[in-house]
């Protein structure tokens, strides 16, 4: 992360000499020079870098950016003016294309040029009604689903202090849904009523991981990222499967709020834990598992020693769902509400729980698929 922010703090400074002197000048051709040396330090671990602006946060390579100073706020402050939300800088990219790029940013017009190494664009917010694929046979799609809880509650089950996870099955599982997804299948249809107490888990795990990949394609993430996101997202509550005593509904059937509340208190912190051990699995599960409970104020729990932390965006999204999908859910001390219900009470809920934009974007588009 220091290497970004050394790139981007590189980068504004030879945008802001280009906007006093001009591209030829002495200083840009310097600066710009110390921007590619340091893209090529960033290369050694990623074939590209990309940065992508949500609302008032910046990403790169899907990681949130913290703390990223005045250089990354103006950064910030002239794609949106731009109309940019999103630049992939590309391996081979060159001198003069990345002074091209500083030279475009530098102006006040509204986009850049696109480059063989540079790509410039909008992170897509689709607003469009859902359309069924068809070639697909709705009717199965209920089989679908229950098939894929089917698995989940085996490889929940698998899932033990003792053990390591096995992330094979989860990412066939993860496949089949994202699958679905990108064919823009109503995803109302996509998820599962809760049916018992007993399958609360499974289902819960199921219907938060397809929410949030949902989610994640609505803002426009690339399609190759879509599968960690539902991984992380799957395994968000892994931690009350390791509670001692066993956590989970299974044999909590008649829990009070209470009791849950505090089996929620430190789960979040056994899931990373466990999910930080297993060799393989996408870095956003432990960091999901951890932060799901996380406000976007940097509130709400586990309680950090040393300040809040801000959420990752993913975790973010995998919060919203999380939310969502237990208003939806009958538990022992209260009923389930109905979509538009939840939907209602989430958008009045207080400022800083949920990212502004993410909710926004959620309720938006649940609404879009009632309609569809
Ligand atoms: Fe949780
Ligand atoms: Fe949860």
């Amino acid at each position: 992360m220091e290497t970004l922010k050394r790139f981007i703090s590189i980068f504004m400074s030879a945008v802001s000499n280009c906007s006093l002197y001009s591209k030829e000048h002495a200083f840009v051709d310097e600066l710009s020079r110390k921007a590619l040396s340091i893209l090529g330090e960033l290369y050694k671990e990623a074939d590209s870098l990309e940065i992508m602006i949500l609302e008032d946060d910046l990403i790169a390579n899907k990681m949130a950016v913290r703390d990223i100073g005045i250089q990354g706020l103006n950064l910030i402050k002239r794609l949106k003016r731009k109309g940019i939300s999103r630049i992939d800088f590309l391996k081979g990219i060159t001198l003069s294309e990345l002074k091209q790029l500083v030279a475009d940013i530098s102006t006040t017009e509204k986009g850049a040029k696109p480059h063989q190494h540079i790509k410039v664009g909008v992170v897509d917010i689709r607003i469009g009604r859902f359309e069924i694929d068809k070639d697909f046979d709705i009717d199965s799609l209920s089989n679908f689903t229950s098939e894929q809880v089917e698995k989940v509650k085996r490889e929940y089950n698998s899932i033990s202090p003792f053990k390591k996870l096995k992330i094979a099955g989860l990412e066939e599982i993860v496949v089949q849904f994202s699958l679905m997804v990108k064919k823009e299948i109503n995803i109302l249809k996509l998820l599962c009523p809760a049916r018992s107490y007993s399958e609360n888990d499974y289902t819960h795990a199921t219907n938060v991981s397809v929410l949030t990949m949902f989610q994640a394609q609505t803002i426009g993430v690339r399609e190759e990222f879509l599968r960690d996101i539902g991984i992380a997202a799957l395994l968000h509550d892994t931690g009350k499967l390791l509670i001692p005593g066993g956590g989970g509904f299974l044999k909590r059937q008649d829990s009070s709020e209470a009791e849950e509340n505090e089996e929620t208190e430190i789960h979040p912190l056994y899931g990373a834990q466990y999910l930080a051990k297993i060799n393989g699995l996408t870095r956003l599960a432990p960091i999901v598992a951890f932060e799901h409970h996380l406000r976007y104020d940097g509130r709400g729990y586990p309680k950090l020693k040393g300040g809040n932390i801000k959420q990752h965006i993913c975790s973010q999204m995998t919060a919203i769902s999380d939310y969502f999908d237990n208003l939806r859910s009958r538990k022992p001390y209260k009923g389930a509400l109905e979509i538009k219900e939840a939907l209602s009470l989430m958008k009045t809920k207080d400022e800083g729980l949920f990212n502004p934009f993410l909710i926004d974007n959620f309720i938006r588009s649940i609404h879009l698929a009632l309609s569809g």
